[in-house]
Formats: structure tokens, sequence, C-alpha cells
């Protein structure tokens, strides 16, 4: 499956055009199956269907696991690297994560759970959060990891909408010289989730928490009881093996649900051929477990490889800006994989934290999240790769369970802010807003993709309905990204950003209506509506116009905090608007609709040309909003 040169590229490009279903038939054949599948791919994009090795009986962590530790039982697996880089960081061959995830497989069937379970995951970046994760896959159940970030509320939220029967949780977290709360978080969560049975608390950070009798087990307690033996349940390609919660532009965020045959397929395949894994290569992908990239390109891209994954518990300014660069220097990290908000902060800190850093094992560099701004990429690639190495600006999203455009390290020539071309088996397709394709070269639309591919989303949890909708509907016959993107002249892809209403801060994605509906959510609050603006640090940042009951001259600071707080504690502290601007109306038309484009203009500070504001029901509130804009014009 591993190509080595653009020639082979092509050749895998077309054959993967050419015959879909014979050309990951033969990179699925390198997998461990139990029994073949029936057939290779059923799909219908009208009804949003794919089925990919259907038939086909497999289990991931053997492919993960025990194929490994028959062939390298003594190599590193994951490194983890703590919080205070006083502490000793810890290695599991895979030997030993076998027989860790095998012993904690035991630990949930002990606690009832069963195949098809769903569990939720709420952890720090501990090496046990990835343990947690292959126990569920060992056993069937399905994880649904939820961010450490996310609030009481959010998890709940989660919990209930796929109706998890456990939750695995720790004392605390350590991020920087904060203690954050985990099991109390999940404490105050649990009040409204009637489904959960058990609660599995690892012991980390010694925080006081309480242990409700007859619920909450410690991790610690459960080990002992239990031997390391557990052969791996079968599961059909097509069983579910996670769910994984993302914000779209209405409504709350939904389910993504991956299964096991497809998933494990392209996991592996985009993270051998995107990276160019060499054995002794140690990976550090600098994301949480808590989203896609931790599962995809932490946890199952590379130990479907035989890799070595690099996990960090830290932030990167912790103790210091230099820590991205200790790590490096100390592990020997040959391939990182980071996000432009990441690289826009420590270049916010110049030179002085890489000085006396040697990042000579450095070989590869990735991008993820967010498009990449020319300035990041000419520091990634001269300050960090020291102009040698390769930056692979990675494009995908949560739906489609691997990387689906970018270029495959060393062999596909680069171009600043570029992803460059879609993997084998990936086709994309640049749409109108009619839908109609728009061919040819130099030329930009919205990014949409005609055939399935192994790792696509197979439907949301408990209602397909919202999948077909959402995905499948605003172009018959296509995925819909919600990714505006350009094609050179070259045949250069480069994504241009959300064409919907999803913001991305910090590369983490928000949707306007979930802040808007938190915003709301405070007494006082009559209406308010969310715009992004380009943040330097951010990408985006959060502007929320706010109409409140209250005269707002009044103590507008500790309204304006307390809405801060609302949001918060409904949704975390990933989702704080960073401007609200209290406004006396909201530019509407006629028919009610809020008009955003002239919303996100204003926050942009580009208020010179409004465009067309005749339809609005009140032009007025236009130059009322205009004059209290929170912007230097
Ligand atoms: C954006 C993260 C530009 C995009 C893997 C997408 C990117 C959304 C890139 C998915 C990139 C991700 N260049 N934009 N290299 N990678 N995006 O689901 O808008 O958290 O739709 O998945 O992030 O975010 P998600």
């Amino acid at each position: 499956m591993r190509i080595r040169t653009f020639d082979e590229y092509q050749a895998a490009y077309n054959h993967s055009v050419e015959d879909p279903e014979g050309f990951w038939a033969e990179i699925a054949q390198e997998f461990q199956w139990r029994k073949p599948w029936k057939k290779v791919l059923q799909w219908n994009f009208e009804k949003a269907e794919t089925k990919w090795f259907p038939g086909g009986k497999l289990n991931i962590t053997e492919n993960a696991l025990d194929r490994n530790v028959r062939e390298r039982p003594n190599y590193p697996a994951i490194i983890w690297e703590p919080n205070d880089p006083n502490e000793p960081s810890v290695t599991f061959t895979y030997k030993m994560l076998h027989e860790y995830v095998c012993r904690f497989a035991n630990v949930l069937k002990s606690n009832g759970v069963q195949k098809g379970d769903r569990v939720c995951i709420y952890m720090p970046m501990v090496p046990e959060l990835a343990v947690a994760v292959l126990a569920c896959a060992r056993i069937g159940a399905i994880h649904s990891v939820v961010f450490g970030g996310f609030s009481a509320q959010s998890i709940a939220d989660r919990i209930n909408d796929s109706a998890c029967s456990i939750v695995i949780t720790s004392d605390g977290a350590s991020r920087g010289n904060k203690q954050i709360p985990m099991k109390d978080t999940v404490d105050d969560a649990l009040i409204g989730c009637p489904t959960v049975k058990k609660v599995i608390v690892l012991t980390h950070t010694r925080t006081a928490v309480s242990m409700l009798k007859g619920r909450d087990v410690w991790w610690e307690a459960e080990m002992k009881q239990v031997t390391s033996d557990c052969p791996a349940e079968e599961m059909d390609a097509e069983d579910p093996l996670f769910i994984l919660y993302t914000s779209g532009s209405t409504g709350k965020p939904k389910g993504v649900v991956h299964t096991c045959g497809g998933y494990m397929v392209f996991a592996a395949y985009t993270f051998q051929n995107v990276f160019q894994y060499e054995p002794g290569d140690i990976h550090f992908c600098t994301a949480d477990i808590g989203w896609i990239t931790g599962h995809s390109y932490i946890v199952y891209g590379p130990l479907l490889t035989g890799a070595t994954s690099l996990m960090f518990e830290g932030v990167p300014t912790y103790p210091d800006a230099g820590r991205f660069w200790d790590i490096v220097d100390k592990h020997k990290v040959n391939i990182l994989y980071t996000a432009p908000t990441a690289i826009r902060s420590l270049m916010g800190f110049g030179l002085q934290p890489l000085e006396g850093k040697d990042l000579s094992s450095l070989r590869v560099l990735g991008s993820v999240g967010e498009p990449i701004n020319e300035e990041a990429w000419h520091w990634y690639n001269e300050h960090i790769g020291k102009g040698n190495c390769p930056i692979v600006d990675t494009w995908w999203q949560t739906e489609t369970g691997g990387i689906l455009i970018s270029p495959l390290a060393g062999i596909t020539k680069t171009k600043p802010t570029y992803a460059t071309l879609p993997l084998p088996g990936v086709q994309p397709i640049l749409v109108d807003e009619n839908g109609k394709e728009i061919e040819g070269n130099g030329v930009s639309g919205n990014l949409c993709i005609k055939f399935p591919w192994p790792g696509i989303i197979r439907t949301t949890w408990g209602d397909h309905e919202r999948c077909r909708t959402n995905y499948f509907a605003a172009y018959p016959g296509l995925y819909f990204t919600g990714d505006g993107c350009l094609r050179d002249e070259d045949g250069y892809y480069r994504i241009t950003g959300r064409v919907d209403d999803v913001l991305n801060v910090s590369g983490h994605r928000i949707g306007t209506a979930e802040v808007e509906n938190a915003i709301n959510m405070h007494t006082g609050v009559v209406e308010s509506a969310v715009v992004g603006y380009p943040h330097d640090i951010k990408g985006q940042g959060i502007y929320a116009y706010v109409i409140t009951e209250s005269d707002p001259d009044h103590e507008v600071d500790l309204i304006r905090r307390d809405i801060l707080a609302t949001v918060s504690r409904i949704i975390g502290p990933i989702a704080k608007p960073d401007k609200i601007q209290f406004v006396k109306g909201l530019p509407k038309t006629r028919s009610g609709k809020i008009m955003r484009r002239i919303l996100r203009k204003i926050a942009e500070g580009d208020v010179s040309n409004l465009g067309d504001t005749s339809t609005l029901l009140d032009p007025s509130v236009v130059d009322d909003i205009k004059s209290g804009a929170l912007v230097e014009v």
C-alpha cells in the first residue's frame, strides 16, 4: 500500500478512479481479517448509504495490537510525555500496550459493558485514554470520546444522545500550571443522564473526588480483579467503531459514526502515505484524542502501522514556549503534526525559545485543522524544518475519517497554503451554488466529493436523515464538505474555509447556532447573532451581537462577563466569544432572516461596502451597529 514516488502516486490515483473496488480490496488484503468480505463496496449517495467490505469480519485491535505483538513485541507503541517536564516520560511497547488494553477490556466487561454498548470517555491526554479507546474496540463497544474542554452540559448532551451506559474519566487533568477537575464535571453531567450505570475513575492528579457507592469505581482497583486474557470480539466491517460529536451549521452537535473495516483501512493507508512513516520513526501529533485528528493519527493510524506514537499531556507554552522543541529534542521526533494556530501562537514568542534545541531529527512536518497562512507556513518551514522538511498541509474532517487532500511527504511538490492533491481514492469536485460542476483549473467553488472512500461518515447517531440532509442533500449525488476551495492552474487545491455557519476557532469546530443558543440562555438576553472574524492567532475569533432587555449601559461589563460564564457552562470555555457588542436590533430581512453577511463585514472592520441593504426591514439598525462596532476601522 506504500507509495514511494510521484509516478507511483499517479498510477495509484488512476487505478483508484478506474477500479475503486479493486484498488481498495488490494489494500484491505494487507490487514488481518477473520472472514473475507462479501462485497467490496455498496453505495447510494442519494440515501447517504455507504458500506465498505460488508460481511468481512475483523477486530481492529487484532490489527493494531496482536499483529504487532507477533512482529515487533518490544517496539515502542506509545511514548507518553507528561505535562510536567520534570516527571519521567513513559514508554509502552506493543506487548505492554496489548496487555494493558486486554486487562482494561476485561474491566469493561466485568462492569457490564457488552458489544454495541456506548461508552463515554472524558479524560486528559494520558496513556489510559488510548487504552480506554482500544479496550472498547477490543470488545466491540462503541467509544464516544468527549474533549476535556467541554462542559458538564455538553458531556450530558452527548451521553444522552447516544445513551451511554458507562463513563470513563479521571480525577483531574494537568494542563500547564492549571489543575482541571474531570470527575467533578462528570458528576455534574450525570445528574441528567439516567442511562449511565457505572463510572470508572483513573487516579491521575490525586484531586479529591466524590465516589458514589454502587456507581463509581476506581480504575486501579478494578484492574486488579481481572486477567489480561481477552480475546477480541468478532466485528462486521460495518459495525460501528466509534461516535465522535462535531458541530454543524444548525442545532446541536451531531454524532458522526465510523465503522470498523473501512475506517481501519483508510486511517492506516493515509497515515503511511502522507507521513511516509519509516520503521524507527517517532511520530508526534500534538492534537487531543478528543478530536478526530487524535483518533486517526495518534491512536489508530500509527498503531495499525506498527509505528511509535508520541502522546503529550500538556500545552505548547508550558513551562515555556519552547516546550514542543524540547520534546522534539528529547525524544528525537521525526514527524511533527500540529495546527496552524499553535504555529502562530509560538511565532509570537520569536526565535529565542528555539535556541539550543536540536531539531535535526525532524524529517516531516504536518499541518491540520484550518487553513495555514503564508507567514505561518514559511516560519514553520524555515525555523522548524530548516528548509529540509516537507510540510504536509492535510485537509480533512471528522466526517471523512482520515486525510483526503494532502501532499505525500517528500513526494508531492508542496506549495505554501495549498493542500495540493487528492489522495488515491478521493475524487474532489468543485460546484457552484446551483450544484453545477466548475471544470478546469484556475477556478473556485464549493468543495464536494463524488465517490465514496473507505473512511466516509456512515451515519449520524440516531438520526440518519440528519446525515442525509447535512452532507448529501445540498448537491444530489455528492458529499458536500461545507468548505470553499480554489483549484489553481496546476490543479492544486487550496481550502479557503467554511462556507456555512461553522466557525473554526483555534482549529476547533464550533457552530454559530450553538453559541447563539448558549448566549440566549442568559437571563435578560433577547436575541443574539454570532459570526466569525479574522483573528491573528486563533484563525477565527467569535464576535457576538447581543440584544438585552435592560439598558445595557448599566453594568455592561458585568453582563458581558455573565454571558461568557453562561457560554462556558453550556458549551465549554472554547466557545466563549472574543467580542460581545450590545445592539438595539439585528439586521433582518422582511421575512425575519438575519443578514449575517452584514454582521460579518462589520466584525471584519470592513464597513465601506456592506452591499445591498435595501431588503432590510429596518436599514437604520445597520448604522447603529456600525457606530458601536468593536473594531478598529
Ligand atoms: C478545516 C479536522 C484548511 C475545514 C481534521 C474542515 C482545514 C474543518 C484543513 C474540519 C486544512 C481542516 N486546510 N482547512 N489543512 N484541515 N480544515 O472536523 O474547514 O475538526 O471542514 O476535522 O476544518 O474540522 P474537523
